[in-house]
């Protein structure tokens, strides 16, 4: 392709776009199509002699475009959101032009100091202590495996990485009953051992119940297991319960345990002054997680990983082959020593793009009107006598189910299961579900981009119309 077709496809690229932003709302939200219906649908081989970008873009409407599920459309409800926005799309294609491979900063110092500028941004957004420092990682799941393993160092003294887990003793990461799979994941992974991971119990707010850790803290010193991690979590996955970060910091203060924290979708809101309650402990925090993919409207991935001490993160990870070794090591950072891959994207662009194009001020009041949406939305639950909240509306996530009278506990379910899947068949919304104390809840999030008012209403009008007529 030369620059000029390029320049052509382009456009029209940009073109088709626009059209989607627009559009969007016009899509089913969850893709209709049924397993294979796509994979069908591809040649067996592929092109022998090159294809125009006409016809791939004929091919993207008709076979790929059915199968996409519409994550930036208002009303998508589900999971957490994956939010973009323009300023982080035209970032985006920026990043792709250039594709420069960011492992160490000779590679593009530019890359490598903008990181390090939008994270002190960003740590100072979120009011994190000044003395942490932050590196992009792909994923929060990433950015958990690197403070498993880098605790794991830590409480080892690094004897695992140099010499393996023989006479190192039974590590224990400890974390709530409502934690995040990657938790779980990054236990297993790490070969510390999912057995070796205790799900501490939640109160009736589904936040970790602290004297519950200290007990199993105190019980695994005494069996002689080595605490190892605690994951506390700032706005958990089912219900956005958060775990008193203070009270869990003193106990790891006192035994001397590695603090990880877990604000993947949480983290946003500590941009607003009325949420900074949720870090009230923060001088105990080892590390933490913030996903700006989630909730800040920087398209997926940008994880903002920070620590309070890199040279733990950068003993566990470092490693100095011959033909990595520059003039400037050790006079700048070169990320590729603060996380498990070599190669790096130039994540950091998208987030000058988004930072500086809402500034500070648009930022908080998109977040601030999102938890606004979300707490409308519950009490307009409220003010249905057969249906109920299920959990405190923290943040941007209401937990609720319909209850009609006279039916048993398991029916209950039954019939916010079907709820459930009939909305999402509509393709007008989507909301996805947890298991809260055996009841199946209907979690419905205000969290994209552009959701407003309007999408929640019709939204609820929808849920409560199709839940009494089943
Ligand atoms: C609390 C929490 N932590 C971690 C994750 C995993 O995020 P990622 O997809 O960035 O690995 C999620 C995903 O929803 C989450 O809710």
């Amino acid at each position: 392709m030369t620059p000029e077709e390029f320049r052509k496809h382009a456009h029209e690229l940009v073109d088709w776009m626009a059209d989607y932003m627009e559009n969007v709302e016009k899509y089913p939200v969850r893709s209709p199509v049924k397993p294979g219906d796509i994979f069908n649908r591809l040649p067996d081989d592929p092109p022998l002699n090159p294809e125009s970008f006409n016809i791939l873009m004929k091919d993207f409407e008709e076979i790929i475009m059915p199968g996409i599920t519409h994550w930036q459309s208002p009303n998508f409800f589900a999971y957490f959101p994956a939010n973009t926005s323009p300023p982080s799309v035209l970032a985006e294609m920026i990043i792709s032009t250039l594709s420069a491979q960011c492992m160490i900063w000779e590679t593009s110092p530019a890359a490598a100091e903008l990181e390090e500028k939008m994270m002190i941004w960003l740590r100072d957004l979120i009011q994190l202590p000044p003395e942490f420092e932050g590196v992009i990682q792909d994923t929060a799941s990433t950015s958990t495996l690197a403070a498993i393993l880098t605790a794991r160092e830590k409480t080892t003294d690094f004897h695992i990485n140099n010499d393996g887990a023989e006479n190192t003793g039974t590590l224990r990461v400890y974390c709530s009953e409502q934690t995040h799979s990657s938790v779980e994941k990054a236990v297993k992974i790490s070969g510390i051992g999912r057995k070796n991971m205790v799900k501490i119990q939640v109160k009736d707010d589904f936040s970790m119940d602290v004297q519950k850790l200290k007990e199993a803290v105190e019980n695994d010193k005494r069996k002689g297991f080595r605490p190892c991690c605690v994951v506390a979590t700032i706005c958990t996955t089912g219900t956005t319960a958060v775990d008193p970060l203070r009270a869990i910091g003193e106990i790891c203060a006192d035994y001397d345990i590695w603090l990880h924290v877990d604000a993947a979708m949480g983290g946003t809101a500590l941009i607003l002054p009325e949420f900074q309650w949720m870090l009230d402990g923060r001088e105990y925090i080892d590390s933490f997680v913030f996903n700006p993919h989630k909730w800040m409207f920087t398209n997926f991935d940008c994880s903002a990983y920070f620590v309070k001490n890199p040279e733990h993160l950068i003993k566990t990870f470092e490693i100095l082959p011959e033909y990595l070794k520059t003039r400037t090591r050790g006079k700048v950072n070169d990320y590729r020593d603060w996380g498990i891959p070599l190669g790096r994207r130039f994540r950091a662009l998208k987030l000058w793009s988004v930072i500086r194009m809402y500034g500070v001020k648009g930022l908080q009041e998109k977040i601030r009107y999102h938890v606004k949406l979300a707490r409308q939305l519950a009490e307009m639950i409220t003010r249905e006598k057969d249906f109920e909240i299920l959990a405190p509306v923290t943040i941007n996530v209401v937990c609720f189910r319909y209850k009609p009278e006279g039916l048993e506990m398991t029916e209950i379910n039954k019939v916010n299961e079907t709820l459930n899947h009939q909305l999402n068949d509509s393709g007008k919304i989507y909301l996805t579900h947890t298991i809260l104390n055996g009841i199946y809840t209907l979690r419905m999030v205000t969290g994209q981009t552009n959701v407003r008012m309007e999408h929640v209403e019709k939204a609820w009008d929808l849920i409560r119309n199709t839940a009494r007529s089943i």
